[in-house]
């Protein structure tokens, strides 16, 4: 069935597992998706992005994953990742995305809370939740000096202020994790971490999971982490899987025959993150 991601993620919380959450471009992703999760029967959450939502549409996108996840044997949430302004949320909201996140991490402060309340408020009465995200998920370069670190990465403190003056049901945090692979080993700030999920109750996201170790998404949720979002990797592949077919054999011309081949490889690569994440049999 297709629900929210507020139950599902207090229920990680509580559990100290993580839902694991990925972007999707196409049918055959999502369906490599719900088939990994229902083979684990895992809990999972789908997600799409302004240029995905773009490329697509909202109801492309929310009738796909609806008409699959419908049939599911597993809790399946459809979400908008990134939401770059009020007006895609409220598309979402309306096109009956279950979960939504208002991305207004790169405003002030008080400009973010302020963006933040005003989805929360498009929600209220609505089995819909809404992340936001506090601090810069980016990373571009190691090694900032102090002050630049500290605007960068979330602040504690702010956090939990943010939490209560917003009400939003979860929080995107901003560790060290950069979107994309990384040039060389990330440094991540776990010990931000474990500062914040001490005086933030609601749930925590970490983003940019893709190239990130397996010991450190565990640890990362060992820590208190219970949404954790992939989505480079999955890009990847499924081009891998396509391309090796159509490298291999030039007489290949059907999109159902490379389109199984990059489903396939979707499939093994989410089984394992699905894996990682401690949801197997969490349901
Ligand atoms: P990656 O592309 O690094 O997996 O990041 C995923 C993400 O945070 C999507 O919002
Ligand atoms: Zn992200
Ligand atoms: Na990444």
């Amino acid at each position: 069935p297709l629900v929210s991601t507020k139950e599902m993620l207090l229920k990680a919380s509580k559990g100290n597992y993580a839902v694991a959450a990925f972007n999707v471009e196409n049918m055959e992703m999502v369906q490599a998706v719900i088939e990994a999760a229902e083979e684990l029967n895992a809990p999972v959450i789908l997600q799409t992005t302004p240029s995905t939502v773009k490329y697509g549409g909202i109801t492309m996108y929310r009738s796909m994953v609806n008409a699959i996840a419908q049939v599911a044997r597993v809790p399946v949430a459809m979400h908008l990742d990134h939401g770059d302004s009020p007006q895609l949320c409220k598309e979402a909201i309306e096109g009956k995305y279950t979960s939504v996140m208002i991305d207004g991490s790169k405003l002030s402060f008080e400009e973010n809370i302020q963006v933040s309340k005003l989805v929360v408020e498009m929600a209220k009465d609505l089995s819909i939740s809404i992340e936001a995200e506090l601090g810069t998920v980016g990373g571009k370069e190691d090694g900032h000096i102090v002050t630049e670190k500290e605007a960068l990465y979330t602040n504690p403190a702010q956090a939990r202020e943010f939490v209560e003056k917003t009400n939003v049901n979860s929080l995107a945090i901003a560790i060290g994790t950069a979107h994309g692979f990384y040039k060389g080993e990330p440094k991540i700030d776990f010990e931000r971490l474990s500062e914040i999920k001490e005086i933030v109750e609601i749930p925590l996201v970490l983003h940019g999971a893709s190239g990130l170790p397996d010991t450190t998404v565990i640890k990362a949720i060992e820590l208190g982490i219970c949404k954790v979002n992939f989505a480079t990797e999955l890009r990847a592949a499924y081009t891998k899987g396509v391309r090796k077919i159509l490298d291999s054999d030039v007489d290949v011309f059907d999109p159902k025959k490379y389109g199984t081949a990059g489903r396939t490889e979707v499939k093994e690569l989410v089984k394992h993150k699905i894996t990682i994440c401690k949801s197997v049999g969490k349901a």
